[in-house]
Formats: structure tokens, sequence, C-alpha cells
């Protein structure tokens, strides 16, 4: 292996004013693959990400909620957060560019500079609603198109003929904010001079630093020559002030990559990490963004120009991905197919996607289509047919018959030695962001497992008992193979792999465990890894209007589940208030014991559709099994590391599948219909709920 490498990793900021979705879900899922793969390689490997908190948009919507700007995006980062997490995204930091590590970075790049002649002030038009008093944004003035006269079109681009022009060209401009005519206004701006860095950014494209494809790109805009910035907005704006400049405001897209830094400067404070050790120009750690095809302008352009012209190193790599589409369509609200990550997440457990997306992610700007049906078929063919086949088929006979041992050699060393072998082409596509390539070579090996298996039939073996050691060597070389292709599946199935290292008895894993075979040793008894995805419940996915806006609070218990209303008694049945005689006093509440609680596993049981088993930690409280009825709403795997709400001081009952010692709360009639409830983050397990 390469000498240890320092690499900092991003993805892009979402915005804080909608909710994380398959889009943007792809792009988090490739970054964090490749942040696994870093890290099981023994690379010093960080990962760091914020909302992207300000502008306009967010300042309206803000003002359209009756909340402030400030209220709305700390909503909206618990709710990024949990999805996030929810797709097993292991940032170190996850921030807000409206922080004051961002603002800070922000005012000392700008006053570098600034101090070295690189922003000049120049006056600019532009349109203004005198109603509202407020320059506006391109797409806050619509009106004809003044090429093709179709109405109602944005100021900056027509829909419907593609030409491009400035809100002053449009007939009939109409600002959307005001619903008034707007005018036009002059006003003092800042300007960054991008053209000043032509030459150096020409160096820096040509360095590797972006794949071909994207090189060419670019070469397109040097062609068309580069133009200054405007890095300056006019108050009112929800944004950093600019130094010495009242009423100014940084533009949102330049605090945004900044945001970058302001996140790890987040983290060195946590850590005994040094910001400049990343980012001083002659820096030798890496620096690698993830980003979206359409932002590319913003991250190839400006923001190496800008790290430059602060005197700070300029990225390693910027990495580029396609959009998603649903059925061979752009993602759309109206069509349903805008699927948010927790309407994903509700379904289907985080690994599904994960692996799908990986099967098909390759290096290029190709988009990735998130075909439903094949979503299951791939799914269900490669991740339970090919891969925990291996090991269902063969962990039972080394558990029943041989005490959980393994044999003390493997009959095909050749066929394990192959197995070993792609480590280095696996670990080539995986740093090439080449994932479908590793996804290939793997299952390939998968199908070699199987027909191995097949070829040995062990359950015709231990039949016969002359057969006996024969099962062993056989099942032996079958979860060998099983455990090497869990370890390259890691960074993408991380649950999974966790799971299967501990069934192993192993420490965590790292790459090179991949290079040597487990003899003799004991195996735990093996649990299901995975289930196999019913086709049917693809259709959550689509939107369905008319959800159960506000689904009652529910007790989800072991015998299904039970109704209370919010001060804890049984729910009338549609009454508005609990009556007199159904409520409880103050000290009959307050002997229920609430508990924040985190799940530490989670299991299916075997002959039980409806529950769960879990394993959850109670902090002070220590570990208690629950039996919980929310086995249709949640896949096992989706649940690990979540914190919950407990009722703790419930007396434990005697089950058919063992004791439960407490009950969680979740809100819905039941079913597939069921929501956890969930502390916000910061909670920690054992704390009371009050
Ligand atoms: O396009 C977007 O969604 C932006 N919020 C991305 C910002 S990335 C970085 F520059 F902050
Ligand atoms: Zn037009």
């Amino acid at each position: 292996m390469k000498s240890r490498r320092r690499i900092l990793v991003t993805s892009a900021l979402p915005y804080a004013n909608g909710p994380i979705h398959l889009g943007y879900a792809l792009e988090a899922i490739q970054t964090d693959i490749w942040v696994r793969f870093q890290r099981l390689r023994g690379h010093e490997c960080y990962y760091v990400c914020a909302d992207d908190t300000h502008g306009t948009p967010i300042m309206l919507k803000a003002q359209a909620d009756g909340i402030t700007p400030e209220q709305l995006i700390a909503n909206v980062n618990r709710e990024h957060q949990r999805d996030l997490a929810g797709l097993c995204i292991g940032f170190d930091n996850f921030g807000s560019t409206h922080s004051a590590e961002n603002r800070a970075v922000c005012e000392r790049m700008y006053l570098e500079l600034r101090s070295r002649g690189f922003i000049e002030q120049r006056s600019v038009r532009q349109a203004y609603d005198a109603q509202a008093n407020m320059f506006l944004p391109d797409r806050y003035v619509r009106g004809n198109c003044p090429n093709c006269d179709s109405p109602n079109q944005y100021g900056d681009s027509c829909e419907v003929c593609g030409a491009t022009y400035s809100p002053s060209d449009l007939k009939n401009p109409i600002s959307t904010v005001s619903g008034t005519t707007p005018i036009e206004r002059e006003s003092e701006h800042f300007f960054f001079r991008l053209s000043a860095f032509e030459a150096r950014l020409r160096e820096w494209v040509g360095s590797g630093a972006v794949s071909q494809g994207v090189a060419r790109k670019l070469a397109e805009w040097f062609t068309q020559g580069l133009k200054d910035w405007d890095i300056s907005r006019d108050d009112p704006y929800f944004g950093f002030q600019i130094p010495d400049a009242p009423g100014k405001y940084f533009y949102v897209w330049f605090d945004a990559p900044i945001g970058y830094l302001g996140s790890f400067t987040q983290l060195c404070a946590r850590t005994d990490l040094q910001f400049d050790d990343f980012f001083a120009p002659d820096s030798t750690a890496e620096l690698h963004h993830f980003i979206g095809k359409d932002i590319l302008y913003f991250h190839t352009l400006f923001w190496p120009a800008v790290l430059e012209g602060a005197q700070m190193r300029r990225p390693t790599a910027v990495h580029v991905h396609g959009f998603v589409t649903i059925n061979g369509e752009k993602m759309s609200k109206s069509r349903g197919t805008f699927i948010t990550a927790r309407r994903y997440l509700d379904a289907f457990g985080p690994e599904y996607l994960r692996y799908y997306f990986a099967a098909k992610l390759g290096p290029g700007l190709d988009d990735l289509d998130l075909n439903l049906d094949e979503f299951v078929t791939r799914c269900n063919s490669d991740i339970v047919g090919k891969l925990v086949n291996i090991a269902s088929r063969c962990a039972g006979f080394i558990t029943k018959n041989f005490h959980g041992q393994l044999a003390p050699a493997v009959p095909d060393p050749q066929l394990l030695r192959d197995f070993a072998a792609a480590a280095h082409p696996v670990a080539a596509d995986y740093e090439s962001v080449d994932y479908a390539g590793a996804i290939r070579q793997i299952m390939a090996l998968a199908d070699r497992a199987n027909q191995y298996i097949d070829q040995r039939k062990p359950w015709v073996l231990a039949k016969d008992p002359a057969q006996a050691q024969q099962v062993q060597l056989v099942c032996t070389q079958g979860l060998n193979m099983f455990r090497i292709l869990m370890i390259y599946l890691q960074p993408v199935l991380p649950l999974m792999a966790a799971k299967a290292n501990r069934f192993f008895g192993e420490s965590p894993w790292a790459w090179a465990d991949s290079q040597t075979a487990l003899l003799g040793t004991h195996i735990e008894p093996y649990e299901a890894l995975a289930i196999r995805l019913d086709p049917k419940s693809v259709a959550q996915l689509i939107d369905i209007q008319g959800a159960d806006p506000a689904p009652k609070a529910t007790l989800s218990t072991a015998k299904g589940v039970q109704s209370v209303s919010a001060a804890g008694a049984p729910a009338g049945a549609g009454k508005p208030a609990a009556a007199a005689a159904d409520q409880i006093s103050i000290d009959e509440f307050s002997r229920i014991d609430l508990r924040v609680a985190k799940i530490l596993q989670a299991e299916l049981i075997e002959g039980a559709d409806k529950l769960l088993k879990l394993r959850v930690d109670l902090g002070e409280l220590g570990e208690r099994q629950v039996f919980a009825g929310i086995r249709s709403a949640y896949e096992p795997a989706a649940l690990v590391g979540r914190l919950i709400v407990v009722v703790a001081n419930l007396a434990p009952r005697k089950m058919r599948f063992g004791v439960s010692e407490g009950m969680i709360l979740a809100a819905g009639p039941g079913a597939k219909d069921l929501f956890l409830l969930s502390p916000d983050s910061g909670a920690a397990p054992g704390m009371r709920v009050k």
C-alpha cells in the first residue's frame, strides 16, 4: 500500500429550503462509499459537509412560513442530518454555512482577495421591486420571452425555446415577489476578477484534477473567455455582510464552497486536526470534492481561483456525477417521482439503494436511471440471491455439525487466491470512482462462489456421515469466499459488512484482511443478513397525495399497535379532546419513564411477520431487548444507530420469542403506516423524555 494519505472529502452542500431527495442521495452515497473505501485502506480520510443556507429563496420562504430564516434553517438542518444518517452517510462534520466559523473564513478569504487586488467595485443595473423594496434575482422576474413570446418565462432563460437573456429583455415583466412591474435601479457591486486566473486554471485543469470529459467542457469555457464574477448582493438578503460595505452581502455562491472550510474548521476545533495542514498553499493533504454536473462552473473555475487568490491550496480533484432519473424521466413533483430520502427510507433499508446506485455508477457524467422494477430485481438477485446465499448455504452446517468451528484448511486454495487477487483491481475501480466496475468484479466472484457450492452440494454431503469432514471443508471454503466479498463490499454495504464481521468473530476489517483466510476459528450463529424486497413495496416510493397528515401517537407493542391520546389515555374514536373521565393526572403521567434509546441491533424473527427484535441502549439504564410490532414499516438494517423513545419502566413481558423489556413509541395507525418517534440530534441514550 502507498504511504498513509491525508484526505479531506466533501459533497456539495444541500440547499436548506427543501428535503434531501434521491438526486442528492446519489451524491452523498457516491462520496460516502469513496470515504469508507479510503478508510478501509488505512488512509486518514475526513468527510465534511453542511447545509447551504443563504440567499433570497430561503429568506422569502422563511417569510412565507412566518418564521425567521434562522428557524427555517435549523429545522431543515435537523431533517437533513436525520435523513442522511438514515442513508448511512458517515460525515465527520455536518455544519451550516450560517455559522460563526464560516463567517470568519469568508471574511478572511475576502480580505485576502481584496488586499491582493482581486476584488473590483462596479456599478450594476438590475431589476428592482419598488413595492417589496428589494433587488430581484433573475428567477424572480417573469414575463414573455423576448425570442418566442411564450408567456410566464423566467428572467434568465426561456423553458420553451431555450433562449438566454437578462430580465430587462423580458416583455411585460412582473416581479414574482409582489406582482408589480419591476423597475431598473443601479447599485454598486463587488466583482471577483476571475479573468486574472486563466493561466493558472488551465494549468490546474491539466494537472488531472478533473476527468477528460470535464476538461473538454472547461476548454469550451476558456474559449468563450472567463467573466469576472459578481460576489455581492444588496440588502435585504439572508447572508453575511461584506466587511466595510454596509448593506452589501456575500452572494450565496461565494460563501457556499467556503462552507466546506467552515465545516472543516468545526471539525478541527473538536479534534487535534490543524486547518493549515489541509489548506496552506503547500499542503500535501488531498482535497476531493464530489459534485453534480450542474455546478461544474462554480467548482472548477470560481472555486479553485478563489482558493488560489486567497493564497490557499487548490482541490486535488473534483469528481462529477450526472443526475438521477426515475423510470427514465426527470424527477418530477407533479408525477410524484420527486422521491425524498425520507419516503425511500420509510419503505426500504439504506443498503439496497446504496448497492443499486453503486452498481450503476461509473466515473462519467451520465445520468443514472433508478428503474423501480430493476431496483427490486437487482437487489434481490445480487444481494440476496448471490451474496447472502453463499453464507446462508454454508453457515448452518458449520454451526450445527461442527460447533461453529471452521476447518483448518480450504479444499481449493487456488480459488481463494483468485478471490484475494481481486483486491487490487477492485480497489483501482473504487479509487477511480468506477463503482460499477468494482461491483461487476465482485459479483462475478460471487457467481464463482455459488457455482462452487452448487457443485459440491454440502446439503447432500451432510446426509452421508462418511462425508462429514468434506462438509466442513466445503463450507469453510464457501464462507471464506463470502468473507472476502464482504470486505470488498464494506464501503457500499457498511451495516451488512459489520454484521458479517461480527458473525466471523473478527475485529473490524481492513482491506488487507482480504488477503488472509479464516481457518480453524469459531463463527457466531448465522443470522439473516438481508431479506428480499417485495416488488409491491416500490409503489410506496411514488408520492401518493393525501396521505394522512396527522397520524395519532401510538405505542408500538409486541401485540400490535395501541393508540393513545397525547395525554397518554386510550384515544376516544375521533374525539377532539379527552373527556374528563379519560384524563390522567400529571402524577400518573410522570410515572411513565420515557427515555431516549439507541437501537444497537434490529433483527427479523423467524415465524413472526409483524415483529422485530431490537436491542436498545438506554444509557445509564443499560441495554434492553424489546419486541416491537414495526416489521411492516421498517427494514431492520435501517434502524441500527437510530435514536428512539422507549417506555423504560414497563414491567417485562414474557412472549413467545423471549422477554420484552420495554415499549417503543411510534405514530400512525399501524402496519406500513408507522413512524418511530425520534429526538432531535444532540439527545443521548438514557436521557429522560419530559
Ligand atoms: O447546487 C446546490 O445544491 C448548491 N447548494 C451546492 C453548493 S455546493 C458548495 F459550493 F457549497
Ligand atoms: Zn422563448
